[in-house]
């Protein structure tokens, strides 16, 4: 499996790169690898650290126990989600068939999530995508140019039929694989693998995601984060 963690997170605040930030006391990246290595369908983490930050993460992971079943690279990730994604992968021995992309911002996904998508996966699907449905309405806009300005309505999707997706994405790897290749070819860019997996015009599907298995991006995040930590502890 692979865990893209090098990205900024400047849309947090100011600090260390998003992954590395404490949730209560303990690394977002440690709860990720962590909540991923629960599931004994996992037997090899692939962590993407930033390329400057190889040896902190390498350190991060020795110092905080994970199951012995469980083992752990540590690889330098790109300038884009895709392209860490797409560095990961490299790393992922070649006998492995099934392989889930996991973002180091979602830290708190249950493992019966996790076990869902490989499932679906050992089922026979190529792509399995965990989901929700939207509570609030869509709108499709015209982007104004500068920040604030009022921007034209394009469409409005119907509510009942989307889905907000999230992580782990499951995946048959020679697929992924070569969706990575195809869409770097093209010289696109995606803002999730299953995305680039459909561009390939093969099928994706969705199943029940979980409401704990939010992705940590603005500050207020980090707040229900903490909040749930609290109260799987109570
Ligand atoms: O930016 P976004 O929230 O979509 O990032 C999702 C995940 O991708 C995060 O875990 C982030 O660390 C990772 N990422 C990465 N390399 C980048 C940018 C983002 O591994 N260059």
């Amino acid at each position: 499996m692979v865990i893209p963690a090098a990205g900024r997170g400047v849309r947090l605040g100011p600090g260390a790169p998003k992954a590395l930030r404490a949730l209560n006391g303990t690394p977002m990246l440690v709860h990720a690898v962590r909540a991923m290595a629960a599931s004994r369908a996992v037997s090899l983490v692939v962590v993407v650290a930033p390329a400057d930050g190889v040896p902190e993460v390498k350190h991060l992971l020795d110092a905080h126990a994970l199951p012995e079943r469980t083992d752990y690279r540590v690889v330098a990730g790109g300038d884009t989600r895709q392209e860490s994604v797409r560095l990961g992968l490299d790393a992922v021995p070649g006998d492995v068939d099934v392989v889930l992309v996991h973002d180091a911002a979602r830290p708190l996904v249950p493992v019966e999530t996790v076990d869902a998508v490989v499932e679906a996966v050992r089922d026979g699907a190529v792509a399995v995508v965990p989901a929700m449905p939207v509570t609030d309405t869509v709108k499709e806009v015209e982007p104004a140019g500068g920040p604030g300005g009022p921007e034209p309505v394009v469409a409005t999707p119907v509510r009942a039929r989307l889905r907000a997706v999230q992580t782990p994405q499951g995946f048959d790897r020679a697929t992924l694989v070569d969706a990575h290749a195809t869409i770097a070819l093209a010289g696109e860019g995606a803002t999730d693998d299953a995305g680039m997996v459909e561009r390939l015009g093969a099928p994706v599907v969705v199943v029940p995601g979980h409401e704990e298995a939010f992705k940590v991006t603005r500050p207020l995040d980090l707040v229900l984060a903490e909040a749930v930590l609290a109260r799987r502890r109570a």
